[in-house]
C-alpha cells in the first residue's frame, strides 16, 4: 500500500472513493457534489460526527464511486493526533476489502491546521490499521474482491510527515509479524534467525549465543529458564552504530541499550499455568519482538546514537530438565536467587540481560517485557506500566508515549516493605513474593541487576511492563486484533526525540 500527499481540490480528485472525517457539528462545504451529499446525510441524522459513526454513500455519475463519512467526535476533544490516528486506522480496516483501490482521505480539521505531527499520525494510523496477520489462512478474506486498497492520498498533507508515520508504523508491524507467530514456529533459535536476518539486511553487528555459551558466560538465569525445553535458550545482541562511530569508538556517540523479554512460550514451567492462562502465551516474546521492530525503525531513521538491541530468548516448559521451585540460581553479576515460582521467569531472563547491558556502560537502559499479570490488574488491558529509577527519563518516556498514543502510567519502582519480602533465607533474594504489588516487586527485583554509572548512582533505567497490552482479542483503536507490539513506537519516539541529530 502506498500513501502520499494530495494538494489539489477535493472536487477534482479522481479515484474510487473519498473518505471525509468530520467532528461533531462540523460542516463540510466547497467540495462540490460531495458537499451536497454530506449536508443531506447530516440533516437526515444518518451522520452525526460521533466517534465511530461511519456512513458509506454511493455517488452516481462521475469518477468517485463512493463517499465514506467518519466521525471524529467532539470538536473540543483533546489530543487530536490520537483521534486522527485511530480514525485513520479504523477507516482503512473498513475500506480495505471494499473494492476500493484508490482512496482520498480528507480531514478538514487537520488539512487547515498544517501541523506535521497530525499528518504523521495519519500515516501511522493508515499503516497500522491496514495490518493483518493472515499468512496461515489458506483462503484469504479479500480473495473475491476485484479492487484492493493500494493507493491512499491524504489531502493537505506533506509527504515527509506521512512517511515518518509510515516508518514508525512499519517498525511496529514488523514486530507484530513475529509476535503473532506461534510457539511451534518461533522458538529461541528461529527468533535468533530473524534477528540475524534483520542484522544482515541492515548491516548491524549481531551476536548469538547458544546454551553452551550462555552457561560459559555465567547467565545462569537464562539457562535455567530455558533448560526444560527441547528448544534451548539463546541470547541475542544486535548493534547499530551511527555513521562515523567506529567499533573502537573514535567518535563518541551516546549509547542506549534496549532489552526485550523473549519467552517464545511461557507455560509457567513446573508451576504450570491453568489452561485458560496458557492461551496467548506465545505473546510472551513481545518485548523481544519490539526490540527487533525498534532496530528495524532505527535502520531507516538513522539517529546519531549507538543502539544495542538485547534479547534473552527461552521457552519456559515443564520437563525432566526444568528448573524447579527451591532451586538457587546465580545471575551474571553473581547474585543468587531462590526460586519460589517457576512462572516468574521473565525477571530471571531480564536479570542476566540487564547485567550484560550494564557492562556496556550505556547512558540509558530501556527494557520491555510482558512481565506481570499484576500490572494488567492494576492498569487494565489498554495501558502499560512504566517503572524507572530516574525521574527525567520517566518524564521523557511518558511524553514519547503520549505523542504516539500509547497509554502508559508510571508505577513505583521502590517500596521498603516489598523489598523486605524479597529476602530469602538461603540466597540473596527470592524471585517472587505475594500477589499484591506484584508489578512493583518485579521492578524492584530488576533493579538489583542494573549497574552503576558512577559510584552510588545507577544507570538511568526505564522498564515497560506490557503484560496487559501485548495482545488484543478485538480490533482496538489503531490495533487490529492480535499482537500489538505495544511500546515499539514509544521507544522509537523517545530515541528520535532525544538523540536524532
Ligand atoms: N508472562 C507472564 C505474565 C503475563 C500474564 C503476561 C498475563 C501476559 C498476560 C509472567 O511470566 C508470569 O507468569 N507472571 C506471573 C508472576 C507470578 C508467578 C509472580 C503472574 O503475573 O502471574
Ligand atoms: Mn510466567
Ligand atoms: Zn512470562
Amino acid at each position: 500500500m502506498k500513501i502520499k500527499a494530495y494538494d489539489g481540490k477535493i472536487a477534482d480528485w479522481k479515484g474510487d472513493a473519498v473518505a471525509v472525517v468530520l467532528q461533531q457539528e462540523e460542516k463540510c462545504e466547497n467540495i462540490g457534489k460531495l458537499s451536497e451529499v454530506i449536508k443531506e446525510l447530516i440533516s437526515r441524522k444518518d451522520f452525526t460526527g460521533k466517534k465511530g459513526n461511519f456512513v458509506k454513500a454511493p455517488i452516481m455519475g462521475g469518477a468517485v464511486k463512493n463517499l465514506y463519512l467518519t466521525g471524529a467526535g467532539k470538536k473540543e476533544g483533546k489530543n487530536l493526533s490520537a483521534t486522527v490516528r485511530s480514525v485513520a486506522a479504523e477507516l482503512v480496516r473498513k475500506i480495505k476489502n471494499d473494492n476500493c483501490k484508490d482512496l482520498l482521505i480528507y480531514i478538514p480539521s487537520i488539512a487547515s491546521a498544517k501541523d506535521k505531527r497530525l499528518f504523521s499520525a495519519v500515516g501511522e494510523g493508515v499503516e497500522l490499521g491496514a495490518y493483518s496477520f493472515d499468512k496461515y489462512k489458506t483462503k484469504k478474506e479479500d480473495e473475491e474482491k476485484k479492487r484492493k486498497l493500494e493507493n491512499i492520498s491524504v489531502s493537505g498533507a506533506d509527504n515527509e510527515s506521512l512517511q515518518k508515520g509510515v516508518v514508525f508504523a512499519r517498525s511496529q508491524n514488523y514486530a507484530r509479524d513475529t509476535a503473532n507467530e506461534p510457539g511451534n514456529i518461533i522458538y529461541p533459535q528461529t527468533l535468533a534467525d530473524r534477528a540475524k536476518k534483520l542484522a544482515d539486511k541492515f548491516g548491524f553487528e549481531c551476536e548469538i549465543w547458544d546454551e553452551k555459551r550462555i552457561i560459559k558466560e555465567k547467565m545462569g538465569c537464562i539457562y535455567a529458564v530455558g533448560a526444560g525445553s527441547k528448544n534451548q535458550p539463546r541470547f541475542i545482541h544486535l548493534i547499530y552504530r551511527p555513521a562515523g562511530v567506529s567499533r573502537a569508538g573514535a567518535a563518541k556517540a551516546k549509547k542506549i541499550a534496549v532489552i526485550g523479554k523473549g519467552l517464545t512460550f511461557d507455560s509457567g514451567g513446573l508451576d504450570i499455568k491453568p489452561a485458560g492462562y496458557l492461551r496467548t502465551m506465545k505473546g510472551d516474546k513481545t518485548g523481544a519482538c519490539n526490540v527487533l521492530g525498534i532496530m528495524h525503525g532505527i535502520a531507516e531513521l538513522k539517529p546519531n546514537v549507538e543502539i544495542h538491541g538485547i534479547i534473552g530468548a527461552a521457552e519456559n516448559m515443564p520437563g525432566g530438565a526444568s528448573f524447579r521451585p527451591d532451586d538457587i540460581l546465580t545471575a551474571r553479576n553473581g547474585k543468587t536467587i531462590e526460586i519460589d515460582n517457576t512462572d516468574a521467569e521473565g525477571r530471571l531472563i531480564l536479570a542476566d540481560a540487564l547485567c550484560y547491558a550494564s557492562e556496556l556502560k550505556p547512558d540509558v537502559i530501556i527494557d520491555m517485557a510482558t512481565l506481570t499479570g499484576a500490572c494488567a490488574v492494576a492498569l487494565g488491558s489498554y495501558r502499560a506500566g512504566l517503572f524507572s529509577n530516574d525521574d527525567a527519563l520517566a518524564a521523557e518516556i511518558l511524553s514519547a508515549a503520549e505523542a504516539c498514543g500509547e497509554n502508559l502510567w508510571r508505577l513505583p519502582a521502590e517500596d521498603e516493605k516489598i523489598s523486605e519480602s524479597m529476602k530469602s533465607p538461603v540466597a540473596d533474594m527470592v524471585n517472587c513474593g505475594n500477589r499484591y504489588g506484584g508489578a512493583t516487586f518485579a521492578a524492584i527485583f530488576l533493579q538489583e541487576f542494573i549497574g552503576e554509572i558512577k559510584k552510588g548512582k545507577k544507570i538511568p533505567w526505564a522498564h515497560l511492563d506490557i503484560a496487559g497490552v501485548d495482545f488484543f482479542k478485538e480490533n482496538t483503536s489503531v490495533y487490529s486484533k492480535g499482537a500489538s507490539a505495544f511500546g515499539t513506537r514509544t521507544c522509537l519516539e523517545y530515541v528520535m526525540k532525544n538523540f536524532a541529530g
